[in-house]
């Protein structure tokens, strides 16, 4: 049988996202032990979220969670990155990764007997967006036909959130300053994931103009920080106010994955006002894990 993967939101089908979605919802009771065994969580970047979520998933699910920092790996300078996925295979029942480069997830699960699952790099986050669609469903119960805006960078948790999007049938147009915004072949690739629209402006306010959720994220993302001010400066006009969320649909609310960098990206009273769903977000990502771990784990 073929190992499966989680490195993108892609690499599921759209009935399998459901079913991801039905598992996040079932009671730990109902979805048994299926993780009989270790799981490596690998984080060659700093972590709240997903560090905590993805133990006590593991955890949940009957597994025991063994976090390793990328420096005490050494991913590619200790030893090759296929050197160590075929230590781990050997010891755990799944092999998680927080990574630099997409590339060594890629290398990593092209060697794997054993689920490898993406915990962000720097093409994509996929717990990320499994936890934002379960945020949104609990919102607006069906998300066909529904909207999101997307205004910054368009980085991993942007190319992410617009593939699960797509794969759930919701439209998303994307306000991102000239050099930062998804190409035309990427609109093209994002549209063919499902019927709703995608639409690329450099103008906040029309992207925003109507959206059921506005989502954000930082301007300097993990491994950028020496970027910062010159980022600063280029996304000054691109942040979350009172005023572009004023253009937002009646009922509009507010998402970031966090860490949020307050008076930059989003104001402060957006992100801690009525319309924002961070919180539940960042907990989602807990029962989005669970989802996705039985998923691997072969609950259906
Ligand atoms: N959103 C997210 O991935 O948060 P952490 O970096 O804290 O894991
Ligand atoms: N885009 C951000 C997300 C952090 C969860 C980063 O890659 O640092």
């Amino acid at each position: 049988m073929t190992v499966r993967h989680l490195l993108n939101i892609v690499d599921l089908s759209v009935d399998e996202l459901a079913l991801i979605g039905d598992l996040s919802d079932r009671s730990i009771d109902d979805l048994g032990r299926p993780l009989a065994g270790g799981v490596a969580l690998i984080f060659e970047k700093p972590s709240n979220r997903t560090r905590q979520s993805m133990e006590m998933a593991v955890v949940q699910l009957g597994g025991h969670p063994v976090y390793t920092r990328g420096e005490e790996v050494g991913l590619d300078t200790r030893e090759s990155v296929e050197d160590v996925i075929q230590i781990l295979e050997g010891y755990h029942v799944m092999v998680a990764a927080r990574v630099f480069s997409h590339g060594v997830v890629d290398r990593m699960a092209a060697l794997s007997t054993v689920p490898v699952i993406n915990m962000l790099s720097d093409w994509s986050h996929p717990l990320q967006a499994l936890a934002d669609v379960r945020t949104m469903r609990h919102e607006f119960g069906a998300l066909s036909g529904r909207s999101v805006a997307w205004v910054g960078d368009y980085n991993n948790v942007a190319r992410s959130l617009g593939e699960v999007c797509m794969m759930s049938g919701m439209s998303v147009r994307f306000a991102c300053p000239d050099g930062f915004q998804p190409s035309r072949a990427e609109c093209d690739r994002l549209s063919q994931l499902g019927p709703g629209d995608v639409a690329s402006t450099d103008d906040p306010a029309e992207a925003v103009t109507g959206a059921d959720a506005v989502h954000t994220d930082t301007w300097v993302s993990m491994g950028q920080e020496d970027e910062v001010e010159e980022r600063r400066n280029i996304f000054a006009d691109y942040s979350v106010t009172d005023g572009l969320m004023s253009l937002a649909a009646d009922g509009a609310i507010f998402m970031h994955c966090l860490p949020a960098y307050r008076g930059y990206e989003v104001a402060a009273s957006v992100i801690d006002g009525p319309a924002s769903r961070v919180i539940r977000q960042g907990h989602d990502r807990m029962h989005a894990a669970r989802g996705a771990l039985a998923f691997l784990g072969g609950v259906r």
